[in-house]
């Protein structure tokens, strides 16, 4: 008999609690790439987030092309070079230590949208809180994250590029709004520690310091 309420057993709600724990930022992607029907598997279960409204306004982009990949990579280099002008002394010369992505070594890149004019979900939801649709297609990215590691696949989200380069690198319609861009491959290692608290950038911190009751 299970001692865990519900549908699940406790040791299910064990196993995802490591789940959660050996989840990953990765990027250092071993090159061998990762089956299609697992990729396949991947957005399957992403798919079954929540959304304002039933919206589901996440929009997936296979980048497979040369093209689009080139420009992806050069933004990046761009707006990490200029990041790192935001820093002085020993931050600056930690931050150039970071490898901050691994799109050179993951056999694949996906960029996620979020659809700002779908009408699916007719609104609910969203006139008091706009921004709800771009939280649903977090939350896809939240749970794809977790299920692309379930099955042994390391994800790394980057942020360090121009939003329009990439939309316009990629053709996509003018209402679509880059959410994430992620690398997905074979991690070349694993752990349960935050690659920037290993290199000694940002360690996690003390979770009741966030937790207030009113
Ligand atoms: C919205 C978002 C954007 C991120 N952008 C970057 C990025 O551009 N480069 C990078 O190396 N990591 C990026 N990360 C990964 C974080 O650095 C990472 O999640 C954090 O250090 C905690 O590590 P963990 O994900 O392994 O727990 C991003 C994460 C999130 C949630």
């Amino acid at each position: 008999m299970s001692d865990v309420q519900g549908h699940f057993g406790s040791a299910f709600v064990a196993e995802f609690d490591e789940l959660l724990r050996w989840r990953r930022d990765v990027r250092h992607f071993r090159t061998d790439p990762v089956d299609d029907a697992v990729v396949a598997d991947i957005l399957r279960s992403a798919e079954l987030s929540p959304s304002v409204g039933n919206s589901q306004p996440w929009r997936w982009v296979d980048v497979r092309s040369a093209a689009p990949r080139a420009v992806v990579k050069q933004t990046f280099a761009r707006c990490n070079a200029d990041a790192l002008q935001g820093y002085r002394g020993e931050r600056a010369q930690k931050y150039l230590s970071l490898k901050l992505a691994g799109l050179d070594q993951a056999p694949i890149h996906l960029a996620v949208f979020c659809e700002g004019g779908t009408a699916q979900g007719h609104g609910l939801g969203r006139q008091t809180m706009p921004e709800t649709l771009a939280y649903s297609v977090v939350t896809a990215v939240g749970s794809l994250w977790l299920a692309a590691r379930a099955r042994g696949v390391g994800v790394g989200w980057i942020s360090i590029m121009e939003p329009d380069d990439v939309c316009a690198a990629l053709d996509v319609p003018d209402d679509w709004l880059l959410v994430a861009y992620l690398c997905l491959g074979y991690p070349v290692e694993e752990t349960s520690t935050p690659e920037l608290e290993r290199e000694g950038w940002q360690a996690r911190t003390d979770p009741r310091a966030r937790y207030l009751v009113r």
